[in-house]
């Protein structure tokens, strides 16, 4: 039987790790703050947002919540963010993605001020990324990074095959993997015969957005498989982009979902809201 690899537990010993960092910060008169902020009220948003606010109330963070209706313009965020950046007392500022049609992603991404990014979505702290610098790592690539090392699966030298190459999970998972010293493969909706490349992995990191894309017939016998996917199906619910019961059996070591990445994404969150106060330094 596959490993299971288990992002709850491995979440809440981050967490746990990061409830006595802040301890010790707080006993140094050293309080963090964490702003986040949601346009609209899709359902998916309000149950992450609600989620990092929780996982921030554990970690001893303390976090300011902003709910704009649908219709904000986007000079009025750009102009909160701007009030944001500026006060001493905020270390961290989330702006929960999708945002609604009217205001341009990029443009609120740029506008937040890379010390205070802990999304690790500005072009500043991308770049760090790419160059090894010190910066703000995203946090759904940086959780995986963690997971493996902390379930003891090895990165250096072995076959790591992303399929998905999104800003936020594909692309700087692939640059994350080779900083680790895996040998990287980016594959994506282009890519030919996908499962000849799929089944070179050792490590296999899924971000397609498709539920239940992945069969056994992807997948190397023994390969350690992560799946980045959420998806709510017709019985409610939640599946991945891996066919979790068909895939299993193949593989050597397998994410659940709920359960396997979702939490290692909130625990990178509170991790960065903590390293914040490093970049802040100077
Ligand atoms: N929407 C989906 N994933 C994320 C994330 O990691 N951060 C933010 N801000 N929005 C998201």
């Amino acid at each position: 039987m596959a490993q299971k690899i288990d992002g709850k537990a491995v979440s809440a010993q981050i967490k746990d790790e990061l409830k006595e960092k802040v301890r010790e910060l707080k006993a140094a008169g050293k309080e963090i703050t964490l702003a986040v902020i949601q346009v609209g009220e899709d359902p998916a948003s309000t149950v992450y947002v609600n989620n990092k606010k929780k996982a921030c109330e554990y970690v001893g963070i303390r976090s300011l919540a902003y709910e704009l209706p649908e219709d904000t313009p986007e000079a009025e965020l750009l102009a909160l963010i701007e009030e944001l950046n500026a006060r001493k007392d905020v270390n961290g500022i989330l702006v929960q993605l999708p945002l609604p049609p009217q205001i341009d992603e990029n443009k609120v991404i740029k506008s937040i001020s890379p010390v205070k990014d802990v999304d690790g979505f500005h072009p500043w702290n991308v770049g760090a990324l790419c160059i090894g610098e010190p910066g703000f790592l995203p946090c759904t690539p940086a959780g995986i990074i963690q997971l493996l090392k902390r379930s003891g699966i090895a990165i250096e030298g072995r076959e790591c095959v992303v399929v998905g190459r999104s800003n936020i999970v594909g692309k700087p998972m692939s640059i994350l993997l080779l900083r680790e010293n895996g040998t990287v493969t980016v594959a994506h909706s282009r890519t030919k015969d996908l499962k000849a490349v799929t089944k070179r992995a050792d490590i296999l990191v899924v971000a397609v957005g498709k539920p239940r894309m992945i069969t056994r017939d992807y997948v190397k016998e023994g390969a350690a498989v992560i799946d980045v996917g959420v998806h709510r199906m017709e019985n409610n619910k939640l599946c991945g982009d891996v066919d979790y019961e068909d895939v299993e059996p193949v593989c050597g070591a397998i994410t659940p979902v709920p359960g396997g990445v979702g939490p290692m994404t909130i625990a990178m969150l509170m991790h960065n809201c903590v390293e914040s106060l490093h970049l802040q330094e100077n």
